[in-house]
């Protein structure tokens, strides 16, 4: 497939999955709701993977695609999320920070509606008009107001268009920003009050709706509304607790991102896993034999796991010898941990001598770790 995504940092997901979209449209043999591109079940298939691959026919010939996992956890939230988005109320993805709420909204968009592209991006200073519309200023004054001049934000183009339209950090904006979407999720579309008419008002079509994230550290910044909640299923997005299952989600995409940067890089399963048991121990406070250790103030989430990983691969093919060792690992985690309050570093330290030190007497790969203590600065 030519990949319109390889020249961009970062592709939405229809283009990076468009092979596994097409697959699942071709093969889909449930009933599609009004304006859904795909069934409920395929829109699952697409998010929690397929143990056996879609087998598509054109022209005679019979291909086979596989369809990845991309959301590791809990399948039930899946579920419950997809049948929330059936219904007429919005789905609010609230959680930790790094538990992949911005990537299930997209992934859920992408399915269902084909474009994760209608997205808000919640800010302090996110105002009335980027979520409504506003105008073209230049042709308003030439023409007054007229269907031409006027800028549809994402929300009136997912109404016109029967698209799920995201809300990212909804509680970043102020609360009379947010209350604008009160009266827009019971009415299900936009006066234009300029324009008047027909043109005046645009209904929600068949397909539209919305799903918004929150991260549970930010929450307090800006509460929502009763009213607001009452428009919106709440969906608490929780951190990966099964080491097993964080362990091939780091492994996954690991691979995902070095194929993306184009390097090619051993990275040895002993390494991934001393990455995955440091970030549940320092997030559990715990370790698997029973040693207490201090949680980081950071958040030790996944997401990070997954940019460690990546990082500490980078730096093993560029300045080693193309294979990923503990060294590696310790020194990328460092700059993870040690953001904002210089207490961690006592904490890591802490966590270098008491665990990483035994560890290493019977393991190569903690040794490397625990050796590598030293670019900690004192
Ligand atoms: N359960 C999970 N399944 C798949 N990926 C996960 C999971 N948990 C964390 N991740 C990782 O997190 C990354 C996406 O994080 P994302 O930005 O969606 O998190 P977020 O919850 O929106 O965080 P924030 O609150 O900071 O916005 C994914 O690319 C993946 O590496
Ligand atoms: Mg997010």
């Amino acid at each position: 497939m030519s990949n319109p995504a390889s020249k961009v940092v970062r592709a939405p997901a229809e283009q990076v999955y468009a092979e596994e979209l097409a697959a699942l449209a071709a093969s889909d043999k449930g009933a599609r709701p009004a304006g859904w591109k795909l069934s409920p079940r395929a829109v699952r298939q697409f998010i929690t993977g397929s143990d056996s691959p879609v087998t598509v026919e054109s022209g005679g010939r019979r291909t086979k695609v596989v369809i990845t996992q991309k959301f590791y956890g809990d399948e039930a939230l899946v579920e419950r999320c997809i049948v929330t988005l059936l219904g007429s109320r919005g789905l609010l993805l609230v959680g930790e920070p790094g538990t992949a709420k911005s990537m299930l909204s997209e992934l859920l968009a992408c399915a269902i509606s084909g474009t994760s592209m209608l997205t808000v991006q919640g800010t302090a200073g996110t105002t009335e008009d980027q979520i409504r519309y506003s105008w073209n200023y230049a042709l308003l004054l030439a023409e007054g107001p007229s269907p031409r001049a006027l800028v549809p934000s994402p929300v009136y183009q997912g109404m016109r268009m029967g698209a799920v339209v995201r809300f990212e950090e909804l509680t970043r904006c102020q609360p009379e920003i947010q209350d604008v979407l009160v009266s827009l999720m019971s009415d299900k579309c936009i006066q234009v009050p300029e324009l008047g008419g027909e043109d005046g008002v645009v209904f929600a079509s068949k397909g539209f709706n919305l799903i918004g994230t929150a991260n549970l550290r930010d929450r307090g910044v800006h509460e929502m509304s009763g009213a607001l909640k009452r428009r919106f299923n709440f969906e608490t997005v929780a951190p990966l607790s099964d080491k097993a299952q964080e362990l091939s989600l780091v492994r996954a995409q690991t691979a995902v991102l070095l194929r993306e940067s184009a390097v090619d890089v051993e990275t040895p399963a002993d390494v991934l896993d001393l990455l995955v048991t440091t970030f549940q121990d320092l997030r559990l406070g715990r370790t698997a034999e029973g040693t207490v250790v201090e949680k980081p103030s950071t958040v030790m989430s996944t997401a990070e796991a997954v940019a460690v990983s990546h990082s500490a691969a980078l730096e093993a093919a560029h300045f080693g010898n193309g294979r990923m060792e503990g060294g590696h690992v310790a020194r990328q985690i460092v700059g993870t941990i040690l953001k904002d309050n210089p207490d961690d570093a006592a904490k890591l330290r802490n966590y270098f001598e008491v665990v990483a030190k035994v560890r290493g007497k019977t393991s190569a790969v903690w040794q490397q770790f625990y050796e590598a203590r030293k670019s900690l600065r004192p």
